[in-house]
């Protein structure tokens, strides 16, 4: 019997303009596994949207256009800083010269560094504030004013249950960012509802990604130890995600299938943000 599609097929979604920010992934070597960005990108296009994206890292971002025109989609890819107003607005004029529309945009990139309020340094603050919330709002200030003279739109960005929970390892920068960036949407998505542009946000809980992979194939002890604290999680489900739970929820809000849905959140964690992790398994009550 043949295996069910890995994504499903939303007819209004055949010739649109998707731009992805950040559809390469991390790690790439060896890995078959897609990033959350890169698996956002294969869905669109199998549902027969044409890509446009871009990367900080150009081999990353072709890598996926490869992977895509392998599959038969239609797939460009430059070079972008989405820290930066001048790289986005770049990317955004490439987009218009290529298409003239703009239908879809996913805000994808993202990472993460650790430490407290103490331990972190304002140098790191600023850079993953910048890298993380910033490049949400560039990207919004460049494309809303094409997506209002279009009269529709639909924006995803992808935020983390980081930014709901504390997750037990101190990333206090990353939190707060993926915090402002559910509710940069929830506003904005106000602010434009009465335009035809919705924005939303896919909430994504502990992914295997090939970053995640790749710290489990690594030769240094640190790393692999890194990966069974990852891996040994108290989501409910007993599992982690796959890049393709984040990419079929990032489908559906770009879909006209959720044409009623805006500033919304959704979050996909198997259940641990609905969970204290708290384990009451044979205990006499
Ligand atoms: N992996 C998870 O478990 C997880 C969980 C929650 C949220 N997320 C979020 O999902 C998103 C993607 O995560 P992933 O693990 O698939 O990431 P990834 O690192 O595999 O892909 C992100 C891409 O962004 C690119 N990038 C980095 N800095 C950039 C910049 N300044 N300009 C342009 N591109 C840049 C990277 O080169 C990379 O190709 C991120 O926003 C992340 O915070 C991931």
């Amino acid at each position: 019997m043949a295996s069910p599609p890995l994504f499903p097929t939303f007819p209004d979604l055949k010739g649109k303009v998707a731009l992805v920010m950040g559809i390469g992934q991390t790690k790439v070597p060896g890995s078959k596994i897609w990033g959350n960005g890169a698996a956002t990108a294969r869905a669109l296009s199998s549902n027969g949207c044409k890509i446009f994206g871009c990367d900080i890292n150009l081999s990353a971002a072709e890598f996926t256009a490869t992977r895509l025109r392998e599959e038969g989609g239609t797939c460009d890819v430059t070079t972008a800083d989405v820290t930066s107003s001048a790289s986005v607005k770049s990317v955004v004029d490439a987009v218009m010269a290529k298409y003239g529309r703009i239908d879809i945009l996913i805000n994808n990139v993202g990472m993460t560094r650790p430490g407290t309020p103490a331990s972190i340094s304002e140098e790191v603050w600023n850079q993953q504030l910048d890298l993380n919330l910033k490049s949400v709002y560039l990207a919004c200030h460049h494309v809303l004013p094409i997506m209002e003279k279009q009269g529709s739109g639909a924006i995803v960005n992808n935020a983390s249950i980081a930014g709901v929970a504390y997750l037990g390892k101190p990333q206090v920068a990353y939190s707060t960012a993926k915090a402002a960036i559910i509710h940069f949407t929830r506003v904005t998505a106000v602010m434009y509802a009465d335009k035809g542009i919705r924005l939303n946000c896919v909430v994504p809980g502990m992914i295997y990604v090939p970053l995640v992979e790749s710290l489990g194939r690594s030769e240094k002890e640190e790393d692999r130890e890194v990966y069974r604290k990852i891996t040994q999680h108290n989501v409910p489900m007993g599992r982690m995600g796959e890049p393709e739970d984040v990419a079929n929820t990032a489908l559906w809000l770009a879909s006209r299938m959720s044409k009623y849905v805006t500033g919304q959140a959704i979050v996909v964690d198997g259940g641990l943000t609905s969970s204290t992790g708290t384990g009451w398994e044979g205990a006499k009550l």
